[in-house]
């Protein structure tokens, strides 16, 4: 059956629509529908497609993956050589570059396009008779390699030219980028993943693209941009490079929505002092600015020496990267305990800030980087991200150069490192008695949630502990008054208010308690469940692992945490003066599935010597306990009095525990302290 011609006109319909939302969205940046439509229009060409399969063309926006994994690239020659641009350091290489433009061309003032540098990929795409058929790396500037099927997994390339006009062949050329925060994501699946993160978004960019499979660069979040254009023929371009690439945009070509026209030198130099103030804020990285003598007639006039033109240069920013040494690596202990690794370097402009510290971020890194103290590395910073070692240059490592040992003591307070099994941070065990975590854990005792200390705030918590007033949580209770009023905007008033809620703290809930402690991984929904499962402090203290575990959302991970807390003795100690200096809380009244027997089955044979059938059954079923006449295979006790009947045989037959008297009555004894719990039979 032949496509009947509704299909046909619909199939057409909807890939003018999609190809025109893609250039409302890469080209204009001004979207007009949301994405699930967008995604429904695709689906809709799909489905045709699939459906009529003879309709499929490979300009129609279905068709941007698909092909299968090649051997190797293609070889392309550049008819018009691609060829690179003169840097400027400084605005005094400006200068020289404007002077040098308006000599030669004998003119007084020159207008140039000026734009971003995109710090990617260079590529090269060709379109025929608007139809895109080749795409290509830069290569040396006269050979590229063949990315057709790659560069056509970029949206914001399109794969026909939108209206008319446009000459029969037109090659444009561009950069590949990839925007930083696709970087980042990448990275971070990789990292997930297990598999290699990328130095740098130009890294990463050129990784993507030169991917012999191109499924694999159709999920990375590639962009294109042109500033350029190549081979022309069949058609007449506008006499200026603005107004070729504005005719660019109207066919349909992504350009750079930062260029601008400027007048003589000092536009050059505006322009580029105001795109350094917002480097930092745009989407992609740029590493300066390329100025362009506009009128082509004057490009021509000044033509080209060795590999650049005369009629452009590149005005570089201060670099992201440089290369410095490791002087040293020490730890830092967070406020949470994270202790990281820092690289001291001997101090380096990077981007114009003097850099003299970058993160290694945990132990595997620095094994991955396989970086060691005295190594020469390359430092990156961008943005306002915290700086970090890229890599070693490994060829100038010195003989002596000493590989880093992750410490077993912190350095701040001689507490135990440790390393939790699945976690990349090793944490400081000092808790509340490391100096480095203290501050931040007073806060955190105080705060509204916690114990609710009005009035110990930020500035206060930091001049106590100054003044040494407050080393640890548990010094809050023995402040005095006089302590109080010799510290600064300490007034009377305020000191007794602070006094008073510091006496009103006192009175709290276990749950708020714990969750004051700041213990690792235990939040306020943790301290509440644990509060609740254990009722009393002691039991949680002596808790396992394995009972941790049978808390609500207590996992190994958070159930090691909360025994590493304890564990430490400094911990321990704090916790006796706090209830020494009268922290209290109220017993927990329990719900009948919380009561400490709830859930087991009991069976009672024989006499009690101490109290009736009746009286035990009770005492048993207050505790959240069964009593049932008859023992099976789901008894958990039989409690045997004198002379038992066939219950307590029967017992032993099918192996249910047994309790005389003795400790039956301890089992009572337990069960009605608050938090207790029947042990396992
Ligand atoms: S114009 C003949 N404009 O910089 C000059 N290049 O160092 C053609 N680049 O290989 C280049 N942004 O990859 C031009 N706005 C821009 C650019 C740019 C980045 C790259 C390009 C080129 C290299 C030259």
């Amino acid at each position: 059956m032949s496509v009947p011609e509704e299909v046909r006109r619909r199939v057409e319909a909807l890939r003018r629509e999609i190809d025109h939302h893609n250039y409302l969205y890469y080209v204009l940046d001004q979207p007009e529908i949301p994405d699930a439509e967008y995604d429904r229009l695709m689906r809709e060409l799909q489905e045709l497609e699939a459906r009529w399969p003879e309709l499929v063309t490979s300009d129609s926006p279905t068709q941007r993956v698909g092909a299968q994994p090649r051997e190797g690239f293609g070889e392309v020659r550049h008819e018009v050589p691609m060829l690179s641009l003169n840097n400027a350091f400084s605005d005094e290489e400006v200068h020289d570059f404007d002077r040098r433009v308006r000599e030669r061309l004998g003119v007084d003032r020159v207008d140039y396009a000026a734009e971003p540098k995109l710090d990617g990929l260079a590529v090269s795409i060709l379109y025929r008779n608007g139809v895109l058929e080749r795409g290509a790396t830069r290569g040396d500037g006269y050979t590229g390699e063949d990315i057709t099927p790659n560069i056509r997994t970029i949206r914001s390339v399109p794969l026909r030219l939108r209206g008319g006009g446009w000459p029969p062949v037109l090659e444009v050329r561009g950069e590949v980028v990839m925007p930083k925060a696709g970087f980042e994501e990448l990275n971070r699946r990789q990292r997930e993943k297990g598999e290699k993160t990328f130095a740098n978004p130009r890294n990463a960019a050129a990784g993507s693209l030169r991917q012999l499979d191109p499924r694999i660069t159709a999920g990375r979040p590639l962009e294109f941009y042109c500033y350029g254009w190549g081979l022309v023929e069949g058609g007449v371009l506008p006499g200026r490079h603005s107004e070729v690439m504005a005719r660019l945009r109207e066919w349909g070509i992504r350009t750079n929505a930062e260029a601008r026209v400027v007048h003589g030198v000092e536009g050059c130099l505006a322009y580029y002092r105001a795109l350094q103030e917002r480097r930092d804020d745009l989407p992609y990285e740029i590493d300066g600015v390329v100025y362009k003598v506009d009128r082509i007639d004057w490009q021509e006039r000044l033509g080209y020496v060795a590999r650049a033109p005369r009629w452009a240069v590149a005005h570089k920013f201060p670099a992201h990267e440089e290369m410095t040494r490791v002087l040293d690596i020490e730890v830092q202990v967070g406020r949470t305990g994270a202790v990281t690794p820092v690289a001291r370097l001997e101090p380096v402009q990077v981007g114009g800030v003097t850099v003299s510290n970058a993160t290694l971020h945990n132990e595997d890194e620095i094994k991955r980087l396989d970086v060691r103290i005295g190594d020469w590395v390359i430092v990156r910073r961008a943005g306002d991200v915290i700086p970090e070692i890229v890599s070693v240059v490994k060829s100038r490592r010195p003989k002596d150069a000493r590989v880093f040992r992750m410490p077993e003591k912190c350095p701040v307070c001689g507490s135990r490192i440790v390393r939790l099994e699945g976690e990349a941070i090793a944490r400081c065990t000092g808790g509340l008695f490391c100096r480095a975590q203290r501050r931040e854990a007073i806060r955190h005792f105080a705060s509204r949630r916690a114990m609710d200390i009005e009035g110990l705030g930020d500035k206060l918590v930091a001049q106590l502990d100054e003044k040494g007033l407050v080393r640890d949580v548990a010094d809050i209770y023995s402040l005095r008054k006089e302590d109080l009023v010799a510290l600064e905007r300490m007034g009377e008033k305020s000191a007794d208010n602070l006094l008073a809620a510091i006496e009103k703290s006192k009175s709290t809930t276990l749950a708020r308690f714990l969750y004051a402690l700041g213990i690792r991984q235990v939040g306020e929904a943790t301290a509440q469940a644990l509060a609740e499962h254990f009722g009393s402090l002691e039991r949680l203290e002596q808790a396992g692992l394995e009972e941790l575990e049978q808390v609500p959302d207590v996992g190994p991970v958070v159930a090691e945490s909360i025994r590493a807390f304890f564990r430490e003795p400094h911990n321990r100690q704090v916790i006796r003066r706090l209830l020494e200096a009268g922290i209290h809380w109220p017993a927990p009244r329990r719900q009948a599935g919380e009561l400490p027997l709830a859930g087991k089955t009991f069976v009672l044979t024989g006499a009690l010597s101490g109290m009736t059938r009746d009286e035990a059954k009770a005492a048993l079923e207050e505790r959240g306990a069964r009593v049932t006449s008859s023992v099976s295979k789901k008894t958990d006790y039989v409690v045997v009095g004198a002379d038992p009947g066939s219950k307590y045989d029967k017992a032993l037959a099918l192996g249910v525990p047994t309790l005389d008297e003795d400790a039956f009555r301890r089992l009572l004894e337990q069960a009605s302290e608050p938090g207790a719990r029947m042990p396992e039979a």
